[in-house]
Order: C-alpha cells, then sequence, then structure tokens
C-alpha cells in the first residue's frame, strides 16, 4: 500500500471537525495531549496532525508501541543505554526520548506502560532530562508527548492501575475520537475515499459504491471502526469483480462471523484458493501493511506482489 499522507484527515462529522479544530490550535504549543478513542478510531492518525501542524514537522515524528514492545526492553528502547550498561550493552544505544529531541514522542497505548516506568516516565516529563541506562549525566531533551489509550485511563486510574500524577501530566490536551458508529456522515464519505485509494493504488478503474452497499455499511457497527472499513473496502475492491462493490455477503466478511468467512479453510478447496485465502486473511491481520504480511508469511514482497496481482486477473475474469 502506497505511503499515507498523514496530514490529511477526511471526515464529515461535526464532532471530529470540532476535534480537529481543537488539534490546529494547539498545535504550537508544547502541551501534552492526551488521545483516547476505541481502536481503529484515526488514534495516531490525530497524532501525526497534530505533529504535521505544528513547529515541531521538520523533524522526526517519533513513536512506541507500549504494548508490543516486551516490559524489559521498554525502558531501554525509552531512555537507551551506554555501552556497558549489562551484559550486552556492547554500544551506547540512544532511547527513543532522545531521538524524539525537538519533536514529537508519541507513547502508544500508554496504559499497557508497566507502573515502575510509569514512575520514570513522571520524573522525566516533570525534569525535562533523561538519563540513559548505566549513564551518570542527564541529559536534557524537548519533547512534545502525545499519548493514546483505547482503554479509559481514568478508570484505569481508580482501579490503581496507572498512575494519577502521571495521568494529570498526560491529559492537558484531553481528546477522544468517537467511535466511527456514532459517524454516520464519515462512514459514508470515508467508503468512498477508500473506494477510490483503493481502485487507484491497485490499478483498477473507479467502481462506485451501490446504494445496497452503502445502505449496509451505513447499518453496520464497526467494532473495528475505521481500520474495519477500510479493510472492508479493501478486500471488496480485490475480490469483486462485477459493477458493484460489496455484494450481499461482503460486510459480513468481519472475522466476527467465522462460518460466513469466505477465507475459511475447507475441504475441497483448491490449493490456489487457500493460499489466496492465507495471504487475504494475513493482509487483514496487518492492515494490508504488504511488508509486515510478506515477512510473516515468509516470502518476498516481490512474490505478494505477483499474487496479488494474479488474484486481480483471475478475479477480474471470471
Ligand atoms: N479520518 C480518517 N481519514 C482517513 N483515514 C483514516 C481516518 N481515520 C482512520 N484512518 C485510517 O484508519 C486506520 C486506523 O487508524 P489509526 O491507526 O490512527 O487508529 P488507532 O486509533 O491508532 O487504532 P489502534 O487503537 O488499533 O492503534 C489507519 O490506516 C488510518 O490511516
Ligand atoms: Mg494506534
Amino acid at each position: 500500500m502506497a505511503e499515507r499522507d498523514f496530514s490529511v484527515i477526511q471526515t464529515a462529522d461535526p464532532r471530529m471537525k470540532s476535534i480537529l479544530a481543537v488539534a490546529e490550535n494547539i498545535a504550537s504549543s508544547r502541551a501534552a495531549v492526551l488521545i483516547q478513542g476505541e481502536s481503529g478510531t484515526g488514534k495516531e492518525l490525530l497524532a501525526r496532525y497534530i505533529h504535521a501542524r505544528s513547529p515541531r514537522a521538520t523533524q522526526r515524528f517519533i513513536a512506541i508501541n507500549c504494548a508490543a514492545v516486551p516490559d524489559n526492553l521498554l525502558e531501554s528502547e525509552l531512555f537507551g543505554y551506554e555501552k556497558g550498561a549489562f551484559t550486552g550493552a556492547d554500544a551506547r544505544k540512544l532511547g527513543r526520548f532522545e531521538l524524539a529531541n525537538n519533536s514529537t514522542f508519541l507513547l502508544d497505548e500508554i496504559s499497557e506502560m508497566p507502573i515502575l516506568l510509569q514512575a520514570k516516565l513522571l520524573r522525566v516529563i516533570q525534569e525535562g532530562e533523561i538519563e540513559r541506562l548505566g549513564g551518570t549525566q542527564p541529559i536534557r531533551v524537548n519533547v512534545r508527548i502525545i499519548a493514546t489509550s483505547n482503554r479509559d485511563l481514568r478508570e484505569l486510574v481508580t482501579a490503581g492501575k496507572f498512575r494519577e500524577d502521571l495521568f494529570y501530566r498526560l491529559n492537558v490536551i484531553p481528546l477522544e475520537v468517537p467511535p466511527l458508529r456514532v459517524r454516520p456522515l464519515d462512514v459514508e464519505m470515508l467508503a468512498n475515499h477508500f473506494v477510490e485509494t483503493s481502485c487507484s493504488e491497485n490499478g483498477l478503474a473507479l467502481r462506485p459504491l451501490s446504494p445496497e452497499a452503502l445502505h449496509k455499511l451505513k447499518t453496520w457497527n464497526w467494532p473495528g471502526n475505521v481500520r474495519e472499513l477500510q479493510n472492508v473496502i479493501e478486500r471488496s475492491v480485490l475480490l469483486n469483480s462485477g459493477a458493484d462493490l460489496i455484494p450481499a455477503e461482503g460486510i459480513m466478511i468481519s472475522g466476527y462471523e467465522e462460518v460466513r468467512d469466505p477465507h475459511h479453510l475447507r475441504p475441497g478447496m483448491t490449493v490456489f484458493e487457500a493460499e489466496r485465502a492465507l495471504i487475504l486473511k494475513t493482509l487483514e491481520f496487518t492492515g494490508q501493511n504488504r511488508t509486515h504480511a510478506a515477512e510473516m508469511l515468509g516470502i518476498s514482497i516481490r512474490t505478494l506482489r505477483n499474487k496479488i496481482k494474479e488474484y486481480k486477473e483471475v478475479f477480474a475474469y471470471e
């Protein structure tokens, strides 16, 4: 999939528009931002949107996903280490805080940060300096922090799982991205937008959504939010050869209804079909990221690309 333009957020929803207006107003400040919202609503996109509109936009946007980095590596990823700090530390490594100096640092899924590290993070934010592991000198850093969470941080504070003092430090500008199911205007706008980008990225002629398809999209509840919509459209564009996108069963291929899942393996399938199912499922899992999908599948990106092209050709002549 082509590089997306992170400075553009498509929306027709009044609540989203007012969030974007706030985001633009606060972009130039250094105030910490806490973006909350369900998975796939566009929290990371919003963080990049703020960075792109800030004076820090000339610097590289740095991010860490606190849920994806194992607990024992998170500290050194954040703060770096000196040579010899521990066995195996055979060269100095800069932490992401240092890399984010004069830029924006996204602490993604902050709710997953271990409580001990939360204390350390709080100190760094208060003092504006970090110390590499095994280091002796504090290093001053000027970093704009944006944190995201798809779990309610205030609830986690009440449950004793998230430090209250850190919560207040992060929650200077709170932004709550609403779920897609309460943004009906966005379903239509984003669906059309993704049809356009998917068709053009895959070299296909633009085929508009039928009124029935649009109706189905508008009545679905979108548990996976914008990411799910994007996947449904991308898959429909790749799989449909007819005039209208998203036939009757289209919307059901959401991963929530296994029996109606056309990627489901079953006896009687050809190897070609099974391979296609695995590849499409993996692409769905990676949010259509072909590089990640190729890695997971153990094939080269070129092979993956050729296979996708082949599927499109086969389906176009069905
Ligand atoms: N308004 C929008 N316009 C265009 N693309 C969007 C919009 N909102 C979300 N997307 C796209 O949807 C996908 C999911 O967005 P993003 O990764 O920002 O969500 P998230 O809230 O961070 O999800 P998670 O909680 O799972 O990390 C991305 O590919 C993003 O580019
Ligand atoms: Mg995210």
